[in-house]
């Protein structure tokens, strides 16, 4: 192996090694796929994204001796011009940072509801939701944060100048570049409700529909990217591009004022951090859930040995599925704004209140969700996402998810300034016990307040071992974000599984409500989902769950772990 070897791209051809073993059984067919291992690794830097072009120009900006969140900043802006389903300006997310030296601290550039939004907005006059008003209308924005936070990350950790990151985005957008199949694909897909939510000419569409290998050029983006690179956060919340925001707004009795976007700023937190097996995560604390609740299911599982059980055996998943039905509940109560709610955080992270939890687990049977409630503490009141990874040569990391909320967000653009808008504000409870898109439901933790920022479940999370710099993993997935890490760790820690492996393997989730073990197809095989069904567990087989792109340190160097549910790339030096 030559760990001085230029960028390869790492698993952009997984599926050309994966061999598919059929296996006839009488009356079934069991496909079991014998994942390839790529244990390439690297040394001086790597980069594990969404698109294999994000990924180049993040890795050749740690080439240039740029630190990883200098990578994380050309990352970001590069995800807006070729993955405009996920990547954005017009979004938000999180960003949890490991330095070499062991200091860590996370980044929340979460949108926030515009100060004109109120508790009802979305409920008719006899209370009831009005369908898709929190998911495809000028209301359904949260006022942005990516730009705000790219810019503070940038300030306090950045070492090359901050034109110099923008820059590559800008020549992706004006240069165009060419679109993977899956890419065109979810273009056309989204051709009707583009043109339904649009006035006038739109960057996304073509007369016809798009081919793989179509160049996608987007001038106005590159105009946008260009002021944004001269003049950082005023290039994006103030001037042109403000004025074109506000203006969209206006065509369609959007919240978001000029006053939003001048108050809104990111906010630096302190990494939640806890333990498993000897592991030391480190995770992003509220409004995001995805901290919390993966501790909280870690801790649940720690006591039993999984290694033992097997991946994906009906022992696993029964026990994964009854802490996961647990924490989810407890997600619907208590998890909301800590600037807004008093989040229960120690409450919730007890080791033994989540062990009291557990108690009423039986290997005899599923306990029904409808018998499990958020839990009680005395005294108390009360996709589409993307995921980037990235490791430098000092070996600082940077672990970021981000999001428009909804495949293309609410799939409105803002007319002339070539970029999509957020349907964030659907990630608040529109009103208690109400499922949004995701179907999890909340209450007055999540309810809607003014420059209050709505709940997710993104998930950025570095794992330490020893003292050590050991993983870096996210994904998106709405709801399925949390699950998706949780068993990525469990993958590599109780599975022994590489990097890509643990990416690659088929996930499953359970959320409380509805009361359904969801499996990615060919997940389970027959035998195992009968057991589960015998038990009393509805298994219910759905499409891909997740799209994690992680990093792990081993003893060789770094290793990728790209998603091939996606056009994930993994690239290193
Ligand atoms: N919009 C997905 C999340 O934040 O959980």
């Amino acid at each position: 192996m030559n760990h001085q070897s230029d960028a390869v791209l790492t698993f952009k051809l997984y599926s050309c090694f994966q061999k598919i073993i059929l296996v006839f059984l009488p009356g079934m067919l069991i496909v079991q796929t014998a994942i390839a291992q790529d244990n390439t690794a690297y040394h001086n830097g790597m980069v594990v994204c969404a698109t294999p072009e994000a990924s180049k120009v993040g890795l050749d900006i740690l080439k240039k001796g740029g630190n990883a969140v200098d990578a994380a900043v050309t990352v970001q802006f590069a995800l807006e011009v070729t993955h405009p389903e996920a990547g954005n300006i017009g979004g938000g997310g999180f960003m949890v940072y490991r330095a070499n030296t062991g200091n860590t601290n996370t980044l929340d550039f979460r949108e926030k509801a515009p100060a004109r939004a109120t508790t009802n907005m979305y409920l008719d006059s006899a209370g009831n939701v009005i369908p898709d008003m929190s998911i495809s209308t000028h209301q359904a924005s949260g006022v942005p944060g990516s730009v705000d936070g790219m810019v503070e990350a940038h300030n306090k950790y950045g070492s090359l100048k901050w034109a110099s990151l923008v820059q590559p985005a800008i020549d992706l957008a004006r240069n165009g570049f060419k679109i993977s199949a899956k890419l065109a694909s979810a273009l056309n897909h989204n051709r009707g409700q583009f043109i339904k939510l649009n006035e006038g000419k739109n960057y996304l569409l073509k007369d016809g529909d798009w081919k793989e290998g179509d160049l996608l050029v987007q001038e106005d983006l590159a105009k946008t990217l260009e002021l944004i690179r001269d003049n950082g956060r005023d290039g994006f919340y103030k001037g042109k591009v403000a004025d074109e925001l506000i203006a969209e707004m206006n065509k369609g009795n959007g919240l978001i004022a000029q006053t939003d976007l001048d108050n809104y700023h990111s906010v630096w937190r302190k990494a939640l951090t806890g333990t498993y097996k000897g592991y030391k995560i480190i995770a992003m604390p509220p409004p995001s859930s995805g901290g919390i609740a993966l501790l909280q299911l870690l801790h649940s599982v720690e006591p039993y040995s999984l290694k033992r059980m097997g991946h994906n055996a009906d022992s696993t998943i029964r026990l994964m599925t009854e802490a996961e039905r647990r924490v989810y509940a407890d997600r619907s109560k208590y998890l909301g704004d800590p600037d807004f709610f008093k989040v229960p955080v120690d409450s919730l992270l007890n080791p033994a209140y989540i062990d009291s939890r557990m108690k009423s687990f039986s290997w005899s049977a599923a306990t029904p969700s409808t018998s499990i409630e958020p839990g009680k503490f005395v005294g108390y009141e009360s996709d589409q996402t993307t995921h980037y990874s990235i490791v430098d040569k000092q070996g600082n990391a940077v672990s970021i998810t981000t999001t428009l909320n909804d495949s293309f967000g609410s799939k409105i653009f803002v007319s002339g300034a070539g970029f999509l808008l957020n349907n964030e504000m659907d990630d608040f409870s529109s009103k208690p016990g109400v499922p949004n898109m995701y179907g999890v439901t909340g209450g007055k933790a999540n309810s809607i307040q003014p420059n209050k920022r709505m709940l997710s479940s993104m998930t950025p999370t570095i794992v330490e071992k020893n003292g050590k710099l050991f993983m870096v993993v996210g994904t998106p997935g709405g709801s399925t974000i949390i699950t998706s890490v949780f068993q990525t760790i469990l993958n590599v820690i109780e599975f022994n599984m590489d990097m890509q492996q643990a990416v690659s393997a088929k996930r499953i989730h359970h959320q409380w409500l509805p009361d359904d073990v969801e499996t990615e197809r060919e997940a389970l095989d027959s035998t195992t989902i009968n057991a589960l069904q015998q038990k009393g567990y509805k298994v219910v087989s759905r499409g891909t769950i997740g799209r994690v792109d992680a990093i792990l340190v081993t003893t060789d160097g770094y290793q990728g772990g790209a998603d091939p549910r996606g056009d994930d790339t993994a690239l290193g030096f």
